[in-house]
């Protein structure tokens, strides 16, 4: 295991305004498992120690690494603002976004550990491929599709129809809750509950005209039903989508054929 430190006059910045923040700062250390296929076929575990005020974020921890310690810590983000859904990772051995998740929050005391999310393969460090990932969400068409002609004016929906998918609308396919769903870590064949959960958003739409056939997409053997109702797709989700009971709404009409 590796390991890697930043002291506090390291850091870049006047020298005034370290010396008023330094009263904040604590030392933390981030465990973090990295992998280079070009270098090892075995990932391995380096630390790194370094500086923080505990009121920032993992992602803060992250770029502080990446951009003070070793620039070759690989991991995706974007938006920093829990929207974009590019960095989610685990954390502490549990799903979270990283921008999302402050030092604070996660016993900055002991080592914390971060690693890429779970069932996917690692192209590098936190870097995971997502292909399968938004192939399973492609193959649920995830669009409104209706028949027709085009209409002249908006398609009406009542505050009650919008109400029954507003939660689904939520997901951001972070992959949180697909990745931390054992079936999905057994076999990646697997819808996945991000798939199941933007099927969801357009079967209790009533402006939708297709919910028949996504229905009989999550019918398959590689759909709804490998569901084991583990919750951890809710538990993982950043934005408190009740994934585990969108899934149990899209089983039920499968059997009610009612939605
Ligand atoms: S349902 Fe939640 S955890 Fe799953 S992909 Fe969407 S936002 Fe992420
Ligand atoms: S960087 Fe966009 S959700 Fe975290």
């Amino acid at each position: 295991m590796g390991t890697a430190t930043l002291e506090k006059n390291d850091s870049a910045g006047p020298v005034d305004s370290a010396e008023n923040s330094a009263s904040h700062l604590i030392t933390v250390t981030l465990r973090i498992r990295r992998f280079n296929p070009e270098v090892s076929d075995e990932p391995q575990w380096q630390d790194f120690t370094l500086e923080i005020d505990p009121k920032e974020r993992v992602l803060d921890a992250l770029h502080k690494i990446k951009w003070e310690i070793d620039g070759t810590l690989t991991f995706r983000r974007s938006c920093a603002h829990g929207i974009c859904g590019s960095d989610a990772m685990r954390i502490n051995g549990r799903n979270r976004l990283a921008c999302k998740t402050l030092i604070k929050d996660i016993g900055p005391d002991k080592p914390i550990t971060v690693e890429a999310i779970k069932g996917l393969t690692v192209l590098k460090d936190l870097v995971v491929d997502m292909d399968p990932f938004f192939q399973a969400y492609r193959d649920v068409m995830p669009f409104l599709i209706t028949s027709g002609n085009e209409p002249t004016r908006e398609r009406y929906q009542s505050a009650e129809d919008r109400e029954r998918f507003d939660d689904t609308t939520k997901c951001i396919l972070c992959a949180a809750c697909t990745s931390s769903c054992p079936v999905f870590w057994n076999d990646g064949q697997y819808f996945g509950p991000a798939a199941i959960v933007n099927a969801h958003r357009f079967i209790f739409d009533s402006r939708d005209e297709a919910g028949e056939q996504r229905l009989e997409i999550l019918n398959d053997k590689d759909g709804v039903w490998r569901c084991r109702t583990t919750f951890n797709c809710t538990d993982a989700c950043p934005r408190g989508i009740e994934v585990t009971k969108a899934i149990q709404e899209v089983k039920r009409a499968l059997i009610t054929r009612r939605f």
